[in-house]
């Protein structure tokens, strides 16, 4: 997408081979890019959330198995990039799927054939996830343009949660697909963005995107949705997923669960924007089975935000000696999602609809 007016992905390698990356813990106040060397700057990355949304960890992974390869192809260089990568971040899906990938095509080739290998394999993963998501948009457009049909000259209300926009990808997002998508298309959208405490991916990340795309939109606090639907001004719920189980439910930013109910409560459909490296077929059962993130309290009780005088600092809301806890994702059941939004198109939120669209992905992944 663009920044005033030039193309960017949120991961590129630049002329002289370094990977560059939007360090997003400044956004929306300050757009910092900065360059990825070793396997530890990759490692910090994606652990501190420089880079952060499911596919776009998985790409920087990716990225860092290729320079760790440039600098020792090794057997025993591969299983400990492996390792050090996949202990990161445990929930999003897309980070094993990207490890698991570049060890495939990697391990049976001799060191000194790796590093290209890897460079193209990882150029591939991105460009992957780009197309996945512009299919992704497609299919929601044609969702969007129906409920547009429903109420014509008025805007579609769609609320999303947390960023699965173009900055949680390489390009385009997930969840924000179908809308530039309805956007360009000329169809009026309006977005209903959640805060998403406690990092407010919603506030600094998916609100500049749409400010930058001069998409309308209205910021509110998590707990405003509830309340909106049942006073009709919600269309319908697009999120994104950071994995997807075998039976679909969907785990993704906690409060996603708590959207899902309220929207089962008021009749709003509630969909998930679905991109196959984010289905993970070894697990059924989304709540007992996938490992949820529990991160630093420090990110409940302090908030970032800008200063009067243009700084950017850290201020604490809470006590002195109140604790917190902080678990970062939590999981939507599968009955309370109405689709999947898919690359492949609308899939029942179902294991036989999961079968049906993804038999290949499944058999490929269990062997
Ligand atoms: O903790 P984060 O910011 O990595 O969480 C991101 C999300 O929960 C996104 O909704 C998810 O990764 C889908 S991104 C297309």
């Amino acid at each position: 997408m663009k920044i005033d007016g030039t193309p960017f992905r949120t991961i590129w390698r630049d002329a002289a081979g370094v990977v560059q990356v939007i360090d997003q813990r400044w956004l929306p106040h300050e757009l910092r890019i900065v360059p990825l060397h070793s396997r530890n700057d990759f490692a910090v990355a994606i652990r501190d959330m420089w880079v952060r949304g499911a596919p776009l960890i998985g790409a920087t992974a990716a990225w860092g198995v290729a320079m760790q390869m440039a600098d020792d192809p090794s057997d025993a260089s591969l299983a400990e990039t492996w390792d050090v990568l996949h202990e990161t971040r445990p929930t999003a899906i897309n980070l094993r799927w990207a490890l698991d990938e570049m060890r495939r095509v990697l391990a049976p080739l001799p060191p000194a054939e790796r590093a290209a290998a890897a460079a193209k394999r990882a150029a591939e993963i991105c460009d992957e996830d780009v197309e996945i998501n512009r299919q992704i948009g497609l299919h929601g457009l044609e969702i969007i343009r129906q409920i547009a049909a429903r109420k014509p000259g008025q805007p579609v209300n769609i609320l999303t949660h947390c960023n699965a926009g173009w900055l949680a990808t390489v390009d385009w997002g997930t969840a924000t697909s179908p809308i530039y998508h309805a956007h360009e298309a000329g169809i009026p959208v309006h977005v209903f963005v959640d805060e998403t405490r406690p990092r407010n991916q919603g506030a600094q990340l998916t609100a500049w995107e749409l400010n930058s795309h001069g998409i309308p939109h209205s910021l509110i606090v998590d707990n405003a949705g509830g309340h909106l639907m049942q006073h009709g001004e919600v269309d319908m719920v697009i999120v994104g997923t950071d994995r997807t189980t075998a039976r679909g439910d969907v785990c993704n930013k906690i409060g996603t669960y708590l959207k899902a109910l309220a929207a089962r409560a008021n009749g709003v459909p509630f969909y998930v924007a679905l991109p196959s490296p984010t289905i993970d077929f070894r697990v059924k059962d989304g709540v007992r089975e996938i490992p949820i993130e529990e991160r630093n309290g420090a990110e409940v009780t302090l908030v970032q935000g800008r200063a009067a005088d243009g700084t950017i600092q850290s201020v604490q809301i809470s006590p002195d000696g109140t604790t917190a806890r902080n678990p970062a994702f939590d999981v939507t059941p599968a009955e309370l999602v109405t689709g999947l939004l898919t690359e492949r198109g609308l899939c029942p939120a179902t294991e036989a609809g999961m079968e049906a669209m993804f038999g290949d992905l499944k058999r490929a992944m269990l062997g």
